[in-house]
């Protein structure tokens, strides 16, 4: 049995330990791995290393992914790209392959088995948290506690300036990353792409608290919150192969508003690609072990379409149709016990 595996899209803690976690399980079963390089690419192209359990042992406390990650949508070009990726994967001998990515990795596996026969597992991979069917995706916590460690640094200036911050974190049109970390830091508030931004609200607040006697404010913002009957904030209009745009600039936008509106000094923060580098937590190699030994069980057992999948504290079998069906916004009752605190 020859395995491939890719890691697509944008790359999370615990790629890495995926990896390690499939190539040791296909090698207990006597076959062998193969890492395709940069996502899609390295099938389209032909582009791949080697494997095995002892070069990928250490792998685990390294952050990013060992084999490259690119957005590549073989889809795109379906007419040269797909037969490509048909031919790459017979000519490497390969009898499955497990996709590691997001929605549109997963997409793309869901479409190569769907429409081409191709053996395919997927497994869920994101900071953004916004997978269908996981309760939660490797890559998050890591992100969540980034978050977290530097909300705690910008508090103690913020608080010497008596000035509001405004931290704006990625999760693309899903709050998760700002609602758990904002809820983590006791932010004054917290802005998520599933609830319009009312300024007159969070302006409110902030008086609110400087009358209390709270002299700086923190603001958590998600790089998707919109202003009502406005569209996402950009860094530019063009989209990649998947038809995404590039999200920020929400945070600067809402601070001078808010500056505008209090008078008190504001600034803002991206936090940007931090929120993706470096070692996984704990947390995180723990759950993508176990989603890589389970994927790997998958390709034994020959079932393919499938994606494994965190339900409560279980590992759980789905199929890619489900895994990428929607967008997983975040769970609001999270959102209504944060707004407890800025009512
Ligand atoms: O999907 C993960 C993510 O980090 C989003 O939170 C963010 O909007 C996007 O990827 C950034 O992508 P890139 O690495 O291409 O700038």
């Amino acid at each position: 049995m020859k395995v491939g595996l890719l890691t697509g899209g944008g790359d999370c803690p615990g790629l890495n330990a995926v990896i390690r976690a499939v190539v040791q399980r296909i090698h207990n079963e006597g076959g062998s791995c193969i890492g395709l390089l940069e996502g899609w690419r390295g099938l389209v192209k032909g582009a791949s290393m080697p494997l095995d359990v002892h070069e990928t042992d250490g792998i685990i406390a390294r952050g990013g992914t060992i084999l490259g990650s690119s957005r590549t949508n073989p889809f795109k070009n379906p007419d040269t790209d797909v037969p490509a990726v048909k031919a790459n994967f017979a000519s490497m001998g390969l009898d499955a392959l497990v996709a590691i990515g997001g929605d549109d990795t997963l997409g793309v596996a869901y479409r190569l088995h769907r429409d081409h026969g191709m053996p395919m597992v997927g497994v869920p991979k994101t900071i953004d948290n916004d997978l269908m069917v996981t309760d939660f995706t490797f890559g998050f916590d890591t992100a969540i506690n980034i978050v977290v460690e530097a909300v705690d640094r910008l508090r103690t200036t913020t608080e010497s300036h008596r000035r509001v911050m405004v931290v704006e974190t990625m999760g693309r049109h899903a709050g998760w990353i700002a609602c758990f970390s904002g809820i983590a830091t006791a932010a004054d508030y917290i802005l998520v792409p599933e609830v319009p931004i009312d300024v007159d609200h969070v302006v409110e607040v902030l008086k609110r608290r400087r009358a209390e006697g709270k002299n700086y404010g923190i603001v958590l913002v998600s790089e998707g919150a919109e202003f009502p009957d406005q569209g996402s904030v950009t860094i530019e209009a063009e989209t990649d192969a998947f038809g995404h745009v590039r999200l920020g600039g929400i945070g600067n936008a809402l601070a001078k508003m808010i500056e505008d509106r209090t008078g008190y000094e504001t600034r803002s923060v991206v936090l940007g690609h931090l929120q993706r580098g470096g070692p996984p937590s704990a947390y995180d190699r723990v759950l993508a072990t176990r989603l890589g030994l389970a994927a790997a069980e998958l390709v034994v057992k020959q079932r393919f379409g499938t994606m494994v999948a965190l339900s409560g504290t279980k590992i759980i079998e789905t199929t890619l149709a489900e895994g990428v069906a929607a967008t997983k916004k975040l769970d609001m009752e999270y959102y209504r016990q944060a707004q407890t605190f800025f009512r």
